[in-house]
């Protein structure tokens, strides 16, 4: 695995007197201890993190988070504003000295590591990517590019030869569009094995946005990198993820792929999420296929329809079918059938339903 987290928190304004940044970095003292236990106490007894905060002046920001990340995976970390999500992605790199739980990356737990190991683990393994593109304005776009490769000691004509192509430009001169794929591509220069995203593309409108996703997607099918990726936007962790997490008040409420997601949310919360969902551009026929007629018996008249075909793509041809239409897999043989009945329901128009 390349990347796990267990059970991390992060519990902000621990009664030293500060809410802010340097609560993160302080050393532990008797009351600041104090106050983390009580909080994490009332965590660990479910008591809500608005409550928690009233009891105890703490403030549960990461609230017993565990995943793990597997090599060339995207995991996408889907929540609201203050959820939580720039807080844990700052953990997970130790921007931000999380309270409690583990950090591993390759095996090895990344809150032991001491100064010198951790600006190896920041120079080549892994980059981030902010929402406002973290550009240096004094450097022109050639040398913000570079400036990973100048950190891990690449001499100049080097790190300018592999920065190519980004042009003699100050960042103010371009548009956030260009801003950030300044910001993406200086991200990629160190070839990290782990990339973190921010919401680097929040800012950015809806068009142009897309056209990031697009090129991010095109990056994946090249290189594979393993990502963990940020956003409040449901549409864009759907588009984007292998798996996605959605939190909420600092905790996942659930984590899985796009499908499993759509076709069975674990709370409430999460239900709402998908219910203005584009489930008909995301789940497959594969998705709503029913494999115990998988026999070919019931072979309908009407040619297959592809296991990775989008329901989207298939729903004219079962609209004008009458019969159920078979569904072949990866060699061509039929794994099931596709009925309407199935598809409807998954659609949210059927009798179980919300729609
Ligand atoms: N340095 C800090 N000191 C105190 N509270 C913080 C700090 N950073 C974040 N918070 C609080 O933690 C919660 C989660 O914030 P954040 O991780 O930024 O959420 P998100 O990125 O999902 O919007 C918010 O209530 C925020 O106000
Ligand atoms: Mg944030």
């Amino acid at each position: 695995m390349v990347l796990t987290a267990e059970s991390v928190f992060k519990v902000f304004g621990t009664g030293d007197g500060s809410a802010g940044a340097a609560s993160s970095n302080a050393s532990p003292n008797a009351s600041t201890n104090k106050a983390l236990a009580k909080a994490m106490a009332l965590a660990h007894d479910g008591v809500d993190r608005a409550e928690i905060q009233k009891r105890t002046g703490a403030l549960i920001a990461v609230r017993d988070v565990s995943f793990t990340v597997s090599e060339g995976e995207s995991f996408v970390v889907m929540g609201l504003s203050g959820s939580g999500k720039s807080t844990l992605i700052r953990c997970l790199a130790r921007l931000v000295e999380p309270s409690a739980g583990t950090v591993t990356m390759w095996g090895r737990n990344v809150l032991e590591l001491d100064d010198d190991e951790l600006r190896q683990l920041r120079r080549h393994r892994i980059s981030m990517v902010f929402q406002h593109f973290g550009l240096f304005p004094h450097r022109t776009v050639v040398d913000n590019v570079a400036y990973g490769l100048e950190v891990q000691g690449v001499d100049k004509d080097q790190r300018r030869s592999r920065a190519i192509g980004w042009g003699d430009h100050y960042p103010q001169q371009l548009s956030g569009g260009m801003q950030q794929r300044v910001g993406l591509a200086r991200a990629l220069a160190v070839e990290p094995d782990i990339l973190f995203f921010d919401e680097p593309f929040s800012a950015l409108d809806p068009l142009i946005r897309r056209e990031m996703q697009d090129e991010l997607l095109e990056l994946q099918e090249r290189q594979r990198r393993t990502i963990v990726f940020i956003t409040h936007d449901f549409d864009e962790a759907l588009r984007l993820a292998d798996r996605i997490a959605i939190m909420k008040d600092g905790a996942f409420e659930q984590v899985g792929s796009a499908a499993e997601i759509l076709m069975s949310p674990a709370t409430p919360y999460v239900e709402a999420f998908t219910r203005e969902a584009p489930k008909a551009k995301i789940l497959t026929a594969a998705d709503a296929v029913d494999r115990t007629s998988g026999d070919g018996s019931q072979r309908s008249s009407s040619a297959p329809v592809a296991s990775v075909a989008t329901l989207e793509e298939v729903l004219p041809r079962l609209l004008a079918s009458r019969e159920p239409l078979a569904v072949t897999g990866d060699d061509d043989e039929v794994i099931g059938v596709l009925r309407h009945e199935k598809v409807a329901e998954l659609l949210g128009q059927g009798p179980n339903g919300i729609g």
